[in-house]
C-alpha cells in the first residue's frame, strides 16, 4: 500500500485508519461529564453515538438515533438503566435492545436492536470498543494500578489527531515551538536533542539525548503517548495521552496523569492545582488566543507567561501545519526518523487490514523504561 497522508486521517468505520483505531479500546468521554440519569450526544472517530448513564451508575453507548422514526436519542429520558426516546417512548437497554414500545398493542420490541458498544470506565475516562466482533482484552497499565493521584482530562484540539500523534514522537520541536517554556527553564532546550528510537512489541520507544541525559517516551499503538518523567514540583509522574479523532479535522486528547504523592504532600499538590485551574479560568480561553495568533493579530511569544503555554504553542504549530496540505510532499530529514517510523508502522498495519491479514500482536509489557537524568 502506498503511503498517502489522507489514509492516516480518514477515521470513519470503513476507512483504514478508522478500522485500525477501532481494533483497540479507545477513551471517548470524560466520566465526570456524564451524570447519572443523563444522555448526551457523542461524536468520535467520525461517527455519532448517544452516551447515557443509567441510575445504577452504568454508562452505555448506543446508536445516535431511534429505530422508529429517527429521533436523536440524547434528548430522551433515562429510565432505570435504559433510555427512552422522547418522541414515542421506544426504550432501549445498554445493549441497544429495544425493550418497550408503549404505543404498540402488539409490541415487536424483541426484533428491534440499535448499535451499541462495549464500555468500560477506568480512572475517570469512559473507554469504548468501537470495532466489530469481540473486544480485545482491556489493557490495564501498571503505572495506573500502583497508587498515586490519577487525574483524567480531555482537551479538545482543533487540528487532526495525526498531527498531534506525530508531534508525540518529535522531540526536536521543543527547541523551537517551546523555546519559551518550562522545558527551557528545566534546561531541556540548552541543546538540540539527538533523536533515536525503534519499533517495539508495543509500539515505539523514542530517545532524546542531550549530553548524558536521555529523555524517553513511548507510543503505545496505535495512538497513545506514554512517558514517566521527573519534575521538581510534581516528583515522578506518569503521563498517558491518547490522541482520539473526533473526525478528520479535529481530535480530543484524553490524558491520564499519575502523580505519586500521598498524605500532606497530596493536599499541598491538590491545592496548587486548584489554584492553577482557577487562574486559568480568569484568562482568555486558550483556543481564542490560538485563533488570534493564527489571524496574525498576536505572536506566540507575547503570551509565554500563561500557565497553559505548552498547549498553545503546540496548537499554533499544528494549526500552522494544517490539515489541508499534502504530507506526501514533506521533506523528512534525519531528525524526523521517528515520524517516518510512525508513518511506516501505521502504513504497514493499514495494509494488513486492507489485505485481510492480522495486525501485529501488540503487547504492552509491565515495565517500560523511563527517563533518567532529565527534569521535565
Ligand atoms: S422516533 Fe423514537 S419512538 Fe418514535
Ligand atoms: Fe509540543
Amino acid at each position: 500500500m502506498a503511503q498517502r497522508y489522507k489514509d492516516f486521517v480518514e477515521v470513519g468505520p470503513d476507512a483504514l485508519a478508522g478500522r485500525f483505531l477501532r481494533s483497540f479500546w479507545q477513551p471517548v468521554f470524560l466520566s465526570e461529564k456524564i451524570a447519572v440519569g443523563r444522555a448526551l450526544p457523542l461524536k468520535i472517530l467520525g461517527e455519532n453515538f448517544t452516551i447515557f448513564r443509567g441510575y445504577s451508575g452504568q454508562v452505555a453507548i448506543v446508536g445516535e438515533r431511534c429505530a422508529h422514526r429517527g429521533a436523536k436519542l440524547y434528548v430522551g429520558r433515562v429510565e432505570g438503566d435504559c433510555l427512552s426516546c422522547i418522541y414515542h417512548g421506544w426504550t432501549y437497554d445498554a445493549s441497544g435492545q429495544c425493550v418497550s414500545q408503549p404505543a404498540e398493542q402488539r409490541s415487536f420490541a424483541d426484533s428491534v436492536k440499535i448499535n451499541s458498544s462495549p464500555v468500560r470506565e477506568y480512572h475517570g475516562l469512559v473507554f469504548a470498543y468501537l470495532g466489530s466482533g469481540d473486544p480485545p482484552e482491556f489493557p490495564l497499565f501498571d503505572a495506573l494500578e500502583s497508587g498515586g493521584i490519577v487525574e483524567a482530562r480531555e482537551s479538545r484540539r482543533l487540528y487532526p489527531f495525526f498531527n498531534q500523534l506525530e508531534n508525540s514522537v518529535d522531540e526536536v520541536h521543543f527547541n523551537f515551538t517551546h523555546r519559551s517554556s518550562a522545558f527551557t527553564d528545566a534546561g531541556l532546550n540548552d541543546q538540540i536533542p539527538e533523536v533515536s528510537g525503534e519499533e517495539t512489541e508495543y509500539g515505539i520507544v523514542r530517545y532524546g539525548k542531550r549530553g548524558n541525559a536521555v529523555r524517553i517516551s513511548h507510543i503505545l499503538m496505535p495512538n497513545c503517548m506514554y512517558a514517566a518523567v521527573y519534575g521538581h514540583e510534581k516528583g515522578w509522574t506518569d503521563h498517558f495521552a491518547w490522541r482520539v479523532p473526533i473526525d478528520r479535522e479535529i481530535h480530543s486528547t484524553f490524558n491520564l496523569t499519575v502523580v505519586h504523592k500521598s498524605g500532606a504532600e497530596e493536599a499541598v499538590y491538590r491545592e496548587a492545582m486548584a489554584k492553577q485551574r482557577a487562574a486559568l479560568r480568569k484568562l482568555e480561553p486558550a483556543d481564542d488566543v490560538v485563533d488570534r495568533i493564527m489571524r496574525g493579530e498576536l505572536h506566540l511569544d507575547e503570551v509565554d507567561d500563561r500557565p497553559d503555554i505548552l498547549f498553545i504553542q503546540d496548537a499554533v504549530a499544528m494549526k500552522a501545519q494544517g490539515s489541508d496540505v499534502c504530507r506526501e510532499n514533506d521533506l523528512l530529514a534525519t531528525s524526523d526518523k521517528q515520524v517516518r517510523l510512525l508513518r511506516n508502522i501505521w502504513t504497514r498495519e493499514m495494509a494488513s487490514i486492507e489485505e485481510g491479514r492480522p495486525l501485529k500482536a501488540w503487547r504492552i509489557p509491565s515495565n517500560l523504561p523511563v527517563t533518567k537524568g532529565v527534569d521535565v
